[in-house]
């Protein structure tokens, strides 16, 4: 995937997020599929850099800010740092959080305005336009909805007209659609891919990037009454780390993948590709926009009222079990329906049933008849050598699933191999062979190939579920610490060895009793 980096390095990124509002699942479901990217890549060996953060600047801000009667500064101030209080406690191991007021990112916007001015590619003229103020969008007549309002967000837009700079987009549309064309990696899935290209087609016009209407921004450079356009400005995020640090930008540079939801696809694919042309910049290479989180048919979002507050709901239940139904429930790609039975039915059957059961027995079984103490194996039967060739077959399968971003089957998958190792214990039944002396090592081998069995699944499900793997990896005593563990560490049967003590089983997940 970054072959023409000179590491093996990736870069990941999710949008910025507006502190407008709270943060709903439905923002936290993007930061957790791109942390499970993230995790699994730095199990694969790779040099991860995982970046999110928040879009600050604005129209909206500054007159939420004015209504409270506070500093736009001090009402996000406030807002990110629940953000951040949010990630760390869904576990999200992002390596840098861009806050678009900083000042580091203040100067790669100007340094990055400046260039594309100076390439001849900015010039001022007159804006008169549509102007959604919630969606920081403008549009034309022709793209509005059937009421005359904005075609996302379907709110009023507002008449504006003022003197402004313009980025000369529409030099740049051949070039881009010819590498959307060209490149079928660069934007999925392929739905988001044709829309764009019909977009496109349509005619790109060059895009205003300057208002004089509100102060809440990053000035012009040497004209600042005007400030950036706020999507200008924050798709500059994705560079605010490296640009300048010409290692940095080597070893990082383009990005991997962007992350992002369906309705902010244009200006990653377009916009943001056109923008990167003019700065003579690689561009990134890969768009994923994913699907929106829904509930009772209707996009989860603090305008319709019905968001569900992932604090809340990660004291009930975990980050664990939360991370582990976003990311098994909905195909990514997909819309998938955010249903609080539908939760409480997988944390019941797939994490405290299926896995918990599989450490529990496993464990109480070694400490039963073997005193916490494993044998190495000795020969295997039909059912050993099918239990090993599943495990493996399933390392194999996870690894090229989890690299083609298809990360609900990658889930699935596991899940299979947690079943069939259940079902390993039923078929051998170790409490029959423990009455009996004479198959004394065919109990070892047994307890022996289930304890690999759920070692190989720990390291499976650490992008997924990294407390929990870790919870299992230290009953198991492994004696390599959990954060060194590779994939390949998963790839292979047979790691433990002999004389190994495990632990005593803990319970993973308590059952949910349903009213
Ligand atoms: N600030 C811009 C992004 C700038 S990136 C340079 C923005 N912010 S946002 O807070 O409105 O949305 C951030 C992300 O959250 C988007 O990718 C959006 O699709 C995603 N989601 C918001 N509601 C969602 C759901 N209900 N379901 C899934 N994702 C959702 O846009």
């Amino acid at each position: 995937m970054t072959e023409t980096k000179d590491k093996k390095t990736f870069y990941i990124t999710t949008p910025i997020y507006y502190p407008s509002a709270k943060l709903h699942i439905g923002h936290a479901y993007c930061t957790t599929i791109a942390d499970a990217v993230a995790r699994f890549k730095r199990l694969a060996g790779y040099e991860v850099f995982f970046l999110t953060g928040s879009d600050e600047h604005g129209q909206k801000i500054q007159r939420t800010a004015e209504e409270q009667g506070i500093t736009p500064l001090e009402y996000v101030d406030k807002i990110v740092a629940s953000f951040q209080e949010l990630w760390q406690k869904l576990e999200i191991s992002n390596d840098d959080f861009i806050r678009t007021s900083e000042p580091r990112h203040h100067k790669v916007v100007q340094d990055f305005f400046k260039r594309i001015q100076e390439k001849g590619d900015i010039y001022k003229g007159e804006y008169t336009g549509l102007y959604c103020t919630p969606c920081e969008s403008y549009w034309t007549e022709l793209q509005l909805d059937e009421n005359g309002c904005c075609p996302d967000c379907h709110r009023p837009v507002e008449k504006v007209s003022e003197e402004a700079y313009f980025f000369k987009m529409s030099k740049y549309a051949d070039a881009v659609l010819k590498h959307i064309e060209e490149n079928p990696d660069f934007l999925e899935p392929v739905s988001r891919r044709n829309e764009m290209i019909n977009f496109i087609k349509q005619g790109l016009e060059d895009l205003c990037v300057s208002r004089t209407s509100f102060d809440w921004g990053i000035p012009v450079p040497g004209d600042e009454k005007h400030v950036i356009y706020v999507w200008f400005d924050a798709v500059i995020n994705y560079i605010t780390p490296l640009f300048g640090d010409a290692e940095k930008m080597k070893k990082f540079w383009p990005a991997d993948i962007h992350l992002v939801g369906k309705e902010i696809v244009r200006f990653h694919s377009i916009i943001w590709p056109c923008m990167l042309m003019a700065a003579d910049l690689p561009l990134p290479k890969k768009i994923y926009g994913h699907g929106w989180l829904i509930i009772g048919g209707d996009k989860m979002s603090k305008s319709k009222g019905n968001v569900v507050d992932p604090m809340l709901l990660i004291d009930e239940f975990s980050a664990d079990a939360i991370r582990y139904f976003l990311l098994r429930e909905i195909t990514l790609g997909q819309d998938g329906n955010f249903n609080r039975d539908a939760l409480i039915t997988r944390i019941n059957a797939d994490l405290a049933n299926d896995l918990g059961n599989l450490l529990h027995r496993t464990l109480n079984m070694i400490g039963k008849f073997q005193k916490g103490i494993l044998i190495a194996p000795k020969g295997e039967n039909e059912i050993d050598k099918s239990l090993k060739s599943d495990a493996m077959e399933t390392a194999k399968n996870y690894r090229r699933l989890m690299e083609n971003m298809q990360i609900s089957d990658a889930v699935r998958t596991v899940w299979k191999f947690i079943g069939r190792s259940n079902k390993y214990i039923d078929e051998t039944a170790p409490w029959t062979l423990a009455k009996d002396e004479t198959q004394k090592q065919n109990l070892a081998n047994v307890l022996y190939n289930l304890a690999e069995s759920l070692r190989i699944v720990s390291i499976l499900i650490s992008p997924y579920m990294p407390a929990t793997a870790k919870k299992i990896h230290d009953q198991l005593k492994v004696n390599q610490p959990f954060e060194k563990i590779q994939l390949e560490d998963a790839e292979t049967f047979g790691r433990l060895e002999d004389n190994h003590e495990v632990g005593k089983p803990e319970q993973l997940f308590p059952r949910i009793e349903v009213k």
